[in-house]
Parts: C-alpha cells; sequence; structure tokens
C-alpha cells in the first residue's frame, strides 16, 4: 500500500533526513586513512544519539550495528570492522533513523586519499545517476522514470547497475511501497501521485552489475571484485519538481576541507 504524507509528515522526514546529513558530514570532517568503520559507526551512533533520534538499522532484522559502511567491492550493507581504512579506498557510508516516528535513509560515498581515475569517474557519474533519477521524482508522473534514467546514465557510461537491491518509500517504516528500481523501462507501472517520499539509492557498479552476498548473511559484494559506489537522497514528489529532503550540502563542504579526502571529481 503506497501512503502519500501530508505536508506536516513530510516535514518530520525532512528532519530526520537532515539529521543524517548532518551526521554524514561529521563524518566528512574527520574519515581518514587508519580509521575504522567500527569508528565511524561510534561517531554516528553518538551524534544520533545526542540529537535526540535512534539509529533505525541497529537490530533491522539482526543487523549488529548502527550504520552500514561499504568499501570497494562492497556493493551495500558493509558491517562496521577493526580493520583500518587505506588511501585509495572509496567508501559508502548508508545512515537510518527515526525520530518523531518519522525514518529517514541516506548515504554518501567517500573517497580516501588518491585513488585510480576510473574510480573518480565511477564516484562522480553513481552522484550524476542519483540526480538524473530525482529528476523524474515529480508528481502526475510513472515511477519507472526514475529507474530509467539512473539505468540510462549509468550503462550509458559502461558501469553495471545493481538489480537485487532497490529504493523504497519512506515514513513511518524504513521500508514501504513502492519499492524503486535502478533500472526499468520509462511509462510503466506504478503513476505517482503529490507527496510521495521516496529513498533513491542507485548502486552502480564498475564491472559486471552481479553481486554474492557473503557467509555474514549481510555484506554485499560485486561478483568481479571490482568497486562499486552507493549514493542515497529521500524525495518528495512535486509537481514539476522533486523535493529533496536530505542534503548534500554540507557534507561536499566538509569533504572539500578535509585534505585526506579526494573531491577532485566535482
Ligand atoms: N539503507 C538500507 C536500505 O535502504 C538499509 C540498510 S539494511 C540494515 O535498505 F539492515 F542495515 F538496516
Ligand atoms: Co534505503
Amino acid at each position: 500500500m503506497i501512503i502519500l504524507k501530508t505536508e506536516e509528515e513530510v516535514e518530520l522526514i525532512r528532519i530526520s533526513a537532515t539529521l543524517i546529513s548532518s551526521t554524514l558530514t561529521e563524518i566528512a570532517k574527520v574519515l581518514k586513512s587508519g580509521m575504522t568503520t567500527l569508528e565511524l559507526d561510534k561517531l554516528a551512533a553518538e551524534y544520533i544519539a545526542d540529537h535526540g533520534a535512534i539509529p533505525s538499522f541497529l537490530n533491522y532484522e539482526g543487523y549488529p550495528h548502527n550504520i552500514c559502511t561499504s568499501v570497494n567491492d562492497v556493493v551495500v550493507h558493509g558491517m562496521p570492522n577493526d580493520k583500518p581504512l587505506r588511501d585509495g579506498d572509496v567508501i559508502s557510508v548508508d545512515i537510518g533513523v527515526i525520530k518523531n516516528e518519522f525514518h529517514g535513509d541516506h548515504a554518501y560515498t567517500f573517497i580516501i586519499g588518491e585513488t585510480p581515475k576510473d574510480i573518480i569517474d565511477l564516484v562522480r557519474i553513481t552522484k550524476e545517476c542519483l540526480y538524473e533519477g530525482i529528476n523524474y521524482a515529480v508528481s502526475d508522473s510513472y515511477l519507472t522514470n526514475i529507474s530509467s534514467a539512473i539505468q540510462r546514465h549509468a550503462e550509458g557510461n559502461g558501469y553495471g547497475v545493481v538489480r537485487e537491491y532497490v529504493g523504497h518509500g519512506l515514513g513511518r517504516s524504513m521500508h514501504e511501497a513502492p519499492q524503486v528500481p535502478n533500472y526499468g523501462r520509462r511509462n510503466e507501472g506504478i503513476f505517482m501521485k503529490e507527496n510521495l517520499v521516496l529513498a533513491i539509492e542507485p548502486m552502480v557498479n564498475l564491472g559486471t552489475k552481479d553481486i554474492k552476498v557473503s557467509k555474514d548473511g549481510w555484506t554485499v559484494r560485486t561478483a568481479d571484485g571490482k568497486p562499486s559506489v552507493h549514493f542515497e537522497h529521500d524525495v518528495c514528489t512535486k509537481p514539476g519538481q522533486a523535493l529533496i529532503l536530505s542534503n548534500y550540502t554540507s557534507i561536499e563542504i566538509a569533504e572539500k576541507s578535509n585534505h585526506n579526502l579526494n573531491s577532485s571529481y566535482y
């Protein structure tokens, strides 16, 4: 069942989404090689608690951490661990929170230090894919236009688009209807009305689209071991133009002024 939101509910989701943006900004300020993803998990958990919210991933279907940290060939659902990050690593940090009974779910990919140009391009183009999709998150249009725009930009650049994991509706639950695939044909399926809140989250692989799930039951890796990138925004459908509820501005400012990160893809 698709649940359209009231204006008040959209504003509550915006509060949760922007709390994640601020948490990602705190991470962008301190991230560098030598840190561990468990340190990022702790930082996020403390920041979220200090701001009166709950990390929604913790205990979700038994997930044992506060956030997901997906490094290099890990596509999504990477579990924080005590292995130091290294220069050249590309890391998606995905965070969910609940506040005022409404969820936010939002992710950003960082490059630590110097990394080859083909990986920098993958990061830039995956972020572009997210905005290509968001262009079609408007009322009175087909949801698959979001999907096809993402797929066109990713595959047009020779990348693989993950099929097994998709974006989703967002509200009082982290995963509401409808699903938002990152692939599909235009003008099919669900016709969107105003005030549909969606988490749009392209997962784009440098090589094959195929993935495998590790024995831990969570960690999703590319089948060929090549890198994968993931960006996620929370948006609300409006006539003509989507309202983006999460916000990359402060993350990007922190990323640019952190010289341990590579933001040369702007
Ligand atoms: N951000 C992921 C999603 O959109 C959720 C992470 S799975 C969890 O589906 F178990 F960590 F919660
Ligand atoms: Co999500």
